[in-house]
């Protein structure tokens, strides 16, 4: 390793890294970093057809970006998926789970419909899709990569935000990371999160079609006095994924603008 170039070991060439939730927002951006760097991408969302930006770079390189409609919600469809991404790429060297949902709502407004969907996306078809990536990797002694997409909300409150459901199936994400990386540490397969803070993407966009004051907090909440952008986090991704990152496991890395060192108790 010590005699590897930078660039070899930020590298991912010759690796088959999915990504959920790839379809537009952070996940396709990831996507686009993970070609950059050399993988075949393998990208699954709900959405029967992704970004047409996403469209754009798969016309560029058919053979190393792919995509699959696949609702992570469902048992068959997601085994069905996973079946027929492993018949034609045989092995996946990283996962990242992007997919997820989020609802702003006053905590006794929620409904029992909303967290079983919060459950539904963030949770089980969080777990699920890693577990179905692990076992490939156990299979072929791959010493994968896991990287799974968490929130700050998971760890501090968003004050003006009204995140109390969601915040707990983050919070789900983040604990089952830890227990699950030093589960697979004697594997070499490295399990981490990164915790975006607030990103402008169509998830908060369409929050704050809802409710307009939020869009003060995205942008005046973070210490930097701006909201964040997906590209802010590409880096992130590819240093957790890459071999720059092999000896770190278990750890969460906020993407954030500063907003987990900051405090208090932000009004609009
Ligand atoms: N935007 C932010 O400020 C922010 C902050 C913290 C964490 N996050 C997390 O980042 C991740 C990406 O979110 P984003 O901001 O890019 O939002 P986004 O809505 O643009 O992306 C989420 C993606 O998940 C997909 N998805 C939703 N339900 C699904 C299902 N049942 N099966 C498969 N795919 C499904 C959506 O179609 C979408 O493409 C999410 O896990 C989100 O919770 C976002």
């Amino acid at each position: 390793m010590a005699n590897l170039s930078l660039a070899a070991r930020f590298s991912l060439g010759g690796r088959v890294i999915l990504i959920t939730g790839g379809g537009r927002g952070i996940g396709m951006a990831l996507s686009k970093t993970c070609l950059d760097a050399g993988a075949t991408v393998v990208v699954t969302d709900v959405l029967p057809q992704p970004d047409p930006v996403f469209l754009d770079w798969q016309k560029k390189t058919p053979n190393q970006l792919h995509y699959y409609c696949c609702d992570l919600t469902d048992k068959e469809e997601v085994e069905r998926t996973f079946t027929s991404i492993l018949e034609k790429f045989h092995h996946i060297h990283g996962v990242v789970t992007a997919a997820g949902v989020c609802i702003d709502k006053p905590f006794l407004k929620h409904e029992w419909e909303d967290i079983r969907r919060l459950q539904a996306v963030n949770e089980t078809g969080t777990f699920f899709a890693v577990q179905n990536a692990v076992k490939n990797m156990k299979q072929h002694g791959i010493k994968g990569s896991v990287v799974m997409i968490c929130s700050q909300s998971a760890q501090h409150v968003c004050p003006g935000h009204l995140l109390t459901a969601y915040a707990g199936s983050k919070g789900f994400v983040f604990s089952m990371a830890r227990s699950l990386a030093h589960e697979l540490a004697p594997d070499g397969i490295r399990v981490n999160t990164i915790s975006p803070g607030y990103i402008a993407t169509d998830m908060n966009l369409s929050l704050a079609s809802l409710r307009p004051e939020l869009l003060k907090i995205f942008n005046e909440a973070p210490p930097f006095g701006r909201v964040g952008t997906p590209q802010d986090v590409e880096l992130a991704a590819l240093y957790l994924l890459s071999d720059a990152s092999s000896y770190v496991t278990g750890q969460d890395l906020a993407i954030d603008g500063g907003m987990q060192v900051s405090s208090g108790n932000y009004k609009l």
